[in-house]
């Protein structure tokens, strides 16, 4: 099993995981994959390292595509038949093209950028990344220019806070609640006339934020905009939800992270969203071939002719053996759990992925056959 065959017959793959795993490494290399094999392929990702940006021709941050030279890839021994187009997320330019495009004049959309309720939540505001990602990914998807959209997520703690925080986002902008407490013979007036008045006050010189005026404000302005923002909510549930999208699970091989794959994958499937499959990165394959400490000990003494090196590696080596033993029990426990989807491990490699050879080295494990796999994990013992 490979990416090709995870991927077959899909036009969107959102690579979900909690954080650090290597959802970014794999956006890419998924897409470069794809790309290799002749189809045309955009992937959005988040916050990439500056030197993995660079090595997919992302120089400065920039919400547009850019196609990747495919030239980078044939220097390094991969030949792209179709086309790589790459971008990185700027949640606030898509928070601003939204407005703009939803806004009846460029005035509003102005007054509404102005906004420092809208400045807050365009930037910083949990969920906004979320938001704008999938925002994004409907945007490309009505685009037919590309046959397959890959979509890396923001940082999380969970890899379903990602499914969870644009529609909170879209619950806040949709602020039905929040717009009846503010309207002027609405509750929350009534409650500033019982003694909030001088807190908000206070907050107002201190802050220099007017809370409930600039929440009226930002209220009034978007108006009957929040029924755009709602109708593209809903369009991006349904494509989310459409046969055409797949959810790729990317995890480390730890003990928690483990554990929390097949509760994701069910989680998915509860809301009707396909899973197809996980890549377990940064897996730590047993490169001992059977060989216990003490022989090992000796043989790197004989060779090293330093006793105390040879002990301090033979060591390194058990601890080694150690992580080994763990990664291969939970890669078992989770190729169980999820019975008939597959688990793709990606070895730790000795360097961060951050250049055109890191992401060939990984490319191999993910788009080569199991046989292909099983000599490249046999070439790692030698
Ligand atoms: N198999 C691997 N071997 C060695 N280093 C790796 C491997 N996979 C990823 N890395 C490195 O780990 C770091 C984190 O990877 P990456 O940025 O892809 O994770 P992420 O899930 O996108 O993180 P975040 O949640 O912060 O967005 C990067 O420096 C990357 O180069
Ligand atoms: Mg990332």
């Amino acid at each position: 099993m490979n990416v090709p065959e995870l991927l077959a017959g899909k036009r969107v793959c959102v690579c979900a995981g909690s954080g650090g795993v290597g959802k970014t490494t794999t956006s890419a290399v998924i897409a470069l994959g794809m790309a290799a094999q002749g189809l045309k392929v955009a992937v959005i990702t988040i916050d990439p390292a500056k030197r993995l940006a660079a090595a997919l021709g992302l120089e400065q941050l920039s919400n547009d595509l850019a196609q990747v030279p495919a030239e980078r890839f044939a220097a390094a021994g991969l030949e792209v038949k179709g086309e790589l187009w790459a971008s990185m997320l700027d949640p606030k330019r898509t928070f601003d093209e939204l407005i703009d495009a939803a806004a009846p004049t460029p005035e509003r959309a102005g007054a509404i950028k102005e906004n420092l309720v809208y400045q807050q939540i365009s930037g910083a505001v949990a969920g906004s990344q979320e938001f704008t990602a999938v925002s994004k990914l409907y945007e490309l998807f009505g685009d037919d220019r590309f046959d397959l959209i890959v979509l890396d997520t923001p940082p999380s703690r969970h890899a379903l806070d990602f499914l969870e925080a644009p529609r909170r986002l879209n619950a806040f902008l949709e602020g039905r609640a929040l717009q009846a407490f503010l309207k002027p013979t609405g509750v929350g007036l009534r409650m500033v006339g019982l003694g909030v008045a001088p807190l908000v006050g206070a907050l107002k010189r201190i802050t220099g934020v007017d809370l409930i005026s600039d929440l009226t404000h930002f209220f009034g302005l978007l108006g009957p905009m929040t029924d755009t923002f709602s109708a593209r909510a809903r369009a991006v549930e349904v494509l989310l939800r459409s046969e055409a999208t797949a959810f790729l699970l990317v995890t480390s091989a730890q003990d928690g992270p483990i554990a929390e794959a097949s509760w994701f994958r069910d989680a998915l499937e509860r809301e009707g969203m396909a899973f197809c499959g996980a890549v377990v990165n940064r897996f730590h394959h047993d490169l001992s071939g059977g060989a216990d400490r003490a022989s090992v000990e000796a043989a790197l003494a004989a060779a090293l002719a330093d006793p105390e090196l040879a002990a301090r590696v033979a060591e390194n080596f058990a601890d080694y053996g150690v992580l080994a033993a763990r990664d291969e029990a939970n890669l078992a426990r989770l190729e169980a759990d999820l019975r008939s989807q597959p688990v793709l491990p990606v070895p730790q490699f000795d360097s961060d992925i951050h250049d055109v050879v890191g992401l060939l080295r990984v490319h191999r494990f993910l788009f080569g056959s199991d046989s292909e796999r099983e000599a490249l994990i046999a070439g790692l013992l030698s």
